[in-house]
């Protein structure tokens, strides 16, 4: 379970999988329908992957800075930038165990399914609090804890989901303040051994104090 799961495997085919691009989708409108956003806010999507959130929430906000660490993921986020002329979207590849994340300014970071990926949670929280300008906005959506049967490949997966509760608590710890949290979507999908199962998605809101 520890070992680092290849994206660039995935990368060429990843939006060929209707599930990922629905639950991309609902996490999108789950973050619009808070209101929060602002067409002057400077954003930052961690762990955009292929830019399935990011191009979702790139109409309603000023800019956004996609940063992951998969080359290949990043190839096809880029590749959807030139094709569509899309002026206000950019990316950066970005290890968070590695090296820095861009130093923005930003005033509002997403991360969609990518928490559960990343070993030391409080350890990233730190970080993007750091990089938000005061009163900066949070959105991140992740599993609800899980039994281990959401990811038929557990490489590189840390966690299995989290408890939203336990979650709140590590961004106050972090800094942030007036965090919700709300149901983003439920996916479908037979677990490892076959059966049909329910995983649920939470979205939690924070602001830095
Ligand atoms: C499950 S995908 C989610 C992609 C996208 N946010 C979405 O909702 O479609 C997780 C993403 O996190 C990225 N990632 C995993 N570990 C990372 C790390 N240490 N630093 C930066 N990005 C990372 C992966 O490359 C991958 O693109």
């Amino acid at each position: 379970m520890n070992a680092k799961r290849d994206f660039n495997k995935d990368a060429a085919s990843w939006d060929e999988n209707p599930g990922r691009v629905r639950v991309a989708q609902k996490i999108a409108e789950t973050i619009i329908s808070t209101g929060m956003l602002d067409n002057n806010d400077s954003m930052m999507d961690f762990g955009c992957g292929t830019g399935l959130v990011s191009l979702a929430l790139e109409p309603l906000v000023g800019t956004i800075t996609g940063v992951d660490n998969s080359r290949g993921m990043l190839d096809v986020f880029n590749n959807k930038i030139k094709h569509y002329a899309i002026g206000n979207v950019s990316t950066a590849l970005v290890d968070i165990d590695k090296s820095e994340l861009p130093s923005g300014p930003f005033n509002c970071i997403v991360s969609s399914m990518t928490m559960h990926h990343i070993k030391d949670i409080p350890l990233l929280l730190k970080k993007l609090h750091a990089i938000l300008d005061k009163n900066g906005k949070l959105f991140i959506a992740d599993l609800d804890s899980e039994n281990g049967t959401f990811h038929e490949n557990s490489d590189g997966v840390f966690h299995l989901g989290f408890d939203r509760f336990k979650f709140t608590s590590l961004l106050v710890d972090a800094g942030f303040g007036s965090v919700t949290a709300q149901t983003a979507t439920e996916i479908q999908k037979p677990d490892s051994q076959g059966r049909s199962k329910t995983f649920t998605v939470f979205l939690l809101t924070a602001v830095k104090n």
